[in-house]
């Protein structure tokens, strides 16, 4: 048996119909750069999560860049964030002059570890130069939000929400209140990428936000920083979205939570098949009351040195994985002239995580095939 740790083409032919009259609607139109669709969709992304204006652009990484731009952070300045991450969320800080002071994350949610954040913000010797705080809500798990809002308010210090993983994960607040990832920071930022919960047919992001003064500078910084056609009010770049990922965005937005629900079921089916074997080398991702996490990412942690050999042999049986992430950003050449404190929690996850097949069309006896594999490498590792 083939099995991929995603495939975006199942999901096409589901809703095949629908995306080839969406594009070629388009393509008669005529428009192709943020024509309608784009408006809609922003007004539409923006109702979904609770928050005031979505700024399509043309990827994740240009929204990061464009959010840490749009807070002034700049040469001299720190900002906090994990190191356990995609390049971007580190890049976004450094293309704007600023130096990311990586913090390690908690081991259980591979998220930030909020602790040693609030340790820096009340004892960094410069901390009046930390100007902002990137958590990202990794693999579709939701940051504790509830402690971030505070954080944010107590320390005033800025806060951009990574999402690229989360569209549409939740925190639940000791009152019960419902909080949407991307709803609590200064600024948020999505990924559209393909393999993304809500996927493009190709590169696409957008920024969120409640503070006008930030959504119109966002608005601008996009195209040029131009207000009004040729006349540049500040130094802007050309991230755009396309009209057809619009188009394409919208019908993919309908169906988000069918894809979500779908995707918390595999987890939870993973979680109860190896619950049953028992595994001691292997960790499952935890589930929490008080959060929804969307599992972008169905990432387990395997343990005593068998991450790799049991990728090896998952490749052997058909079963495609993936490592995120086998190198900490605070450990990348290009940081090299930076100084960084080693991160225990950060390194050892890179050595132990390994992502497994995760898509809402995933079938259950593919799910059944991944977990005997397992099972089966791990009898094979004893007999050694
Ligand atoms: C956590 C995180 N941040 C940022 C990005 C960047 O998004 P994009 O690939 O759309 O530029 C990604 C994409 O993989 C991501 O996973």
């Amino acid at each position: 048996m083939k099995i991929p740790l995603f495939d975006v083409t199942r999901q096409y032919h589901e809703i095949r119909e629908e995306i080839l009259h969406a594009v070629d609607e388009v393509l008669r139109s005529g428009r192709y750069i943020m024509g309608p669709n784009v408006e809609a969709f922003e007004k539409e992304v923006a109702a979904y999560l609770g928050v005031k204006h979505a700024i399509g652009v043309a990827n994740g990484s240009d929204a990061l860049y464009i959010a840490v731009k749009a807070l002034g952070v700049s040469s001299g300045d720190f900002v906090i964030t994990t190191a356990f991450t995609f390049f971007a969320t580190a890049s976004c800080i450094t293309r704007n002059g600023a130096v990311p002071i990586f913090v390690d994350i908690d081991p259980k949610t591979f998220n930030i570890d909020l602790d040693q954040v609030e340790d820096l913000l009340k004892n960094h010797p410069q901390r009046d130069k930390i100007k902002a705080i990137i958590p990202v809500h990794l693999f579709g798990r939701t940051v504790d939000l509830e402690r971030l809002e505070k954080i944010k308010n107590n320390f005033a210090v800025k806060v951009i929400e990574d999402c690229a993983q989360s569209v549409g994960s939740y925190w639940i607040y000791s009152n019960g209140r419902i909080k949407k990832s991307g709803s609590v920071g200064d600024l948020s930022t999505l990924s559209f990428f393909p393999t993304k919960n809500l996927g493009a047919c190709g590169d696409a992001g957008m920024i969120l936000t409640n503070d006008d003064n930030l959504a119109d500078f966002c608005k601008i910084f996009r195209v040029h920083g131009a207000r009004k056609k040729y006349f540049h009010e500040i130094e802007g770049v050309n991230s755009r979205l396309d009209e057809l990922q619009g188009a394409i965005l919208r019908i993919k937005l309908k169906y988000l939570e069918q894809y979500h629900e779908k995707r918390i079921k595999i987890a939870s089916i993973y979680n109860k098949l190896f619950d049953s074997l028992k595994l001691d080398l292997l960790e499952t991702p935890q589930v929490h009351d008080d959060l929804r996490c969307i599992f972008h990412q169905y990432v387990i942690k395997v343990k005593n040195g068998h991450r790799d050999s049991l990728k090896n042999y998952l490749h052997d049986k058909g079963v495609e994985t993936a490592i995120y992430y086998p190198l900490g950003l605070h450990k990348q050449k290009c940081f090299a002239h930076f100084e960084f404190q080693p991160l225990e929690n950060t390194e050892r996850a890179c050595e132990e995580v390994l992502a497994l097949p995760i898509f809402p069309e995933l079938t259950e006896s593919e799910i059944e095939y991944v977990v005997k594999c397992i099972e089966e490498y791990f009898k094979e590792a004893r007999r050694c």
